[in-house]
């Protein structure tokens, strides 16, 4: 396969290569390591094992695929998506704070749920998010998910009171 660039009217999802590791490092805050529940800044080696694995993910067709954001030609966040079984696909998603209030998360979903839908064969693209991260609680409804549930345990390792949100296949 080869690896998809996908165009919306704001944004543009590539996969990252090595050269993008310095531009994401410079995008980390505190807001990413709250949700992510990161100890602190990711050290430069995290973030080169990242592109390499995401890379990886793309050359060997793996369960999850992951592309940058990019808006106005600067890097500005990155998004995934996991197959997981049973019809169900995983989003992540973040956007630097520079970055942000632009729309760039909720067209990246966009983009990235209609890939998904056009080649894996699944029926729904699942956000679980945090109850008191109103932001992503946000971008996902801007997106077109709507609150499902209060997630399982199985599906996330973060701490908080996680919420299902959930677009169904068109
Ligand atoms: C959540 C996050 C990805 C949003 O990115 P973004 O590009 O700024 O979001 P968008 O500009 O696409 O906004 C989409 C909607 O959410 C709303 N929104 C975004 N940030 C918000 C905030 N801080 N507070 C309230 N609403 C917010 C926007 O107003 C918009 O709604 P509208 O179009 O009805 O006005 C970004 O804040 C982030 O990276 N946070 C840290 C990491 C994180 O939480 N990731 C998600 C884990 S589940």
């Amino acid at each position: 396969m080869t690896w998809p660039v996908l165009v919306g009217s704001r944004v543009t999802l590539k996969v990252l290569r090595p050269a993008d590791v310095d531009s994401w490092l410079a995008g980390d805050d505190e807001e990413q390591q709250r949700w992510f529940e990161a100890p602190g800044p990711a050290p430069r080696e995290n973030v080169v094992r990242h592109v390499s694995a995401v890379r990886e993910a793309w050359a060997t067709a793996g369960s999850k695929r992951h592309w940058g954001i990019w808006l106005d030609g600067i890097l500005g966040g990155g998004i995934d998506i996991e197959d997981r079984g049973q019809g169900s696909a995983y989003l992540s998603y973040v956007v630097f704070p520079a970055s942000r209030r632009r729309g760039a998360a909720a067209e990246s979903i966009s983009l990235v749920t209609a890939w998904a839908f056009e080649n894996w064969p699944v029926n729904r693209a699942i956000a679980i998010i945090d109850e008191l991260n109103l932001a992503s609680r946000a971008t996902a409804e801007r997106a077109g998910l709507r609150f499902d549930a209060v997630a399982d345990p199985t599906e996330y390792s973060e701490s908080g009171r996680m919420l299902r949100y959930v677009l169904p296949r068109p």
